[in-house]
């Protein structure tokens, strides 16, 4: 099946027809329509496949059991409304790039894996890359059976509700130590190999980032009747604390966002008693990233002492600084010199992936494939189907450097 059939097979699914973006959350019936869909191409090409203890698809060419395997793929979930691009162009790519390393005819050394990470997003339990975290012992099997999701559903009662045994979670050093590499190709979710006039690139690091909860609470009262000198209004500190965030990453170099907030009781004319916004923060250095949480925190509790609301502050999670290995981001950089040139770029990325989980266990790289317009996370991601094929022909050619004779 070529890379246009396999990608126009799996576009509509979970695809919004009002916003045409895409919610392929983990664990729901769109998430179940991608897994049908990765164990259908596994299948069709004879590899073996199966779900590990987490939740992750796997589908191989050759035992693993006999280790040093190459592994490549992404995710097929998605954030809210998220583009068609982000984690499927590398699980379809990859099985692409085995369709094209078998038509080159080549012999195969070493075990060769496609992965399908679950839950890379963290749309639904609010942590990111879950599959990943857990199989590399970043997230223990308790941790994550405390997710719960914003109907307060649980993780493991989702699971159990798609059919997976959420008992069975936890690490999975055995399966690691079977994986000699993991490649993963992503699109690039900036603007720089445009701006280079490359098609693919190589990537060097993964910027530390994390997300942290602000609670405003504050007391409802009526929006009519309350004099202003009476409010306990928490969507006061919540805005300034907003524009804090802007200003501490402007001074800093960094990125700060509030992309999610929850009001209660919600209403037009009621002041709220809750304000809760989640805070994304990333930046190039860890000493910088604390420092612009540190000055966002600190105008937080002076909004919130302001104007008498109580602040609670939880870090929900922090990921360091992820380096790609330095042997096999080299081997990529020259394999990839051969068709594309000797200046192939090598990036940085403030976008969080499995790789960058793994990168802590396994040697691991990633290339990326260009994204003219930079935008990701939303339905405007896109990229040009030729580059995708580069994309496709860079990753065969990493395999087969990689795994082949
Ligand atoms: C995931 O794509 C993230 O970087 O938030
Ligand atoms: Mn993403
Ligand atoms: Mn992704
Ligand atoms: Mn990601």
């Amino acid at each position: 099946m070529s890379f246009h059939s396999m990608w126009t097979e799996l576009l509509p699914v979970g695809r919004s027809s009002v916003s045409g973006g895409y919610r392929r959350f983990a664990w729901t019936a769109a998430d179940a329509e991608c897994r049908a869909w990765f164990e259908e191409q596994a299948r069709a090409r004879g590899l073996t496949h199966e779900v590990d203890r987490n939740g992750n698809q796997w589908a191989w060419l050759g035992d693993p059991a006999a280790g040093d395997a190459v592994v490549t793929g992404s995710h097929l979930d998605s954030v809210p409304d998220g583009g068609a691009f982000d984690g499927p162009l590398g699980v379809v790519s990859a099985f692409a790039a085995l369709d094209e390393l078998r038509g080159r005819g080549v012999r195969f050394t070493r075990p060769v894996g496609i992965v399908n990470f679950g839950d890379e997003e963290g749309a639904r339990f609010g942590l990111a890359c879950v599959g990943s975290r857990l199989t590399a012992g970043q997230l223990t099997a308790e941790q994550a059976h405390r997710l719960t999701d914003g109907d307060g559903i649980s993780l493991p009662r989702a699971m159990e509700a798609a059919g997976h045994d959420p008992e069975a979670i936890g690490p999975d050093p055995e399966r690691l130590a079977r994986i000699g590499a993991f490649v993963e190709l992503h699109v690039e979710q900036g603007r720089a190999l445009d701006e280079l006039g490359h098609a693919v690139g190589v990537a060097s690091a993964v910027w530390p980032h994390g997300r942290w909860r602000f609670d405003f609470r504050g007391e409802a009262n009526h929006a009519g009747t309350t004099r202003l000198t009476d409010r306990h209004d928490p969507m006061l500190p919540y805005a300034e604390t907003v524009l804090a965030a802007r200003r501490e990453a402007e001074r800093a170099g960094a990125v700060a966002t509030f992309g999610k907030v929850a009001v209660e009781p919600n209403g037009v004319n009621a002041i709220p008693s809750l304000v809760r916004g989640w805070l994304d923060a990333r930046a190039t250095d860890q000493d910088v990233l604390d420092t612009v949480v540190g000055g966002i925190e600190q105008a937080a509790r002076k909004g919130a002492d302001g104007h008498g609301v109580a602040l609670d502050v939880v870090r929900e999670s922090c990921t360091p600084v992820a380096e790609f290995d330095h042997a096999l981001r080299d081997d990529l950089v020259r394999i990839l010199a051969r068709g594309d040139g000797p200046d192939v770029p090598v990036l940085g990325t403030g976008a969080g992936h499995d790789a960058g989980i793994l990168s802590a266990r396994i040697p691991t790289a990633m290339l990326f494939v260009r994204n003219p317009t930079g935008v990701s996370h939303s339905p405007a991601e896109s990229a040009d189907e030729d580059d995708c094929l580069a994309g496709v022909r860079a990753l065969a050619d990493v395999l087969e450097g990689l795994a082949c004779r």
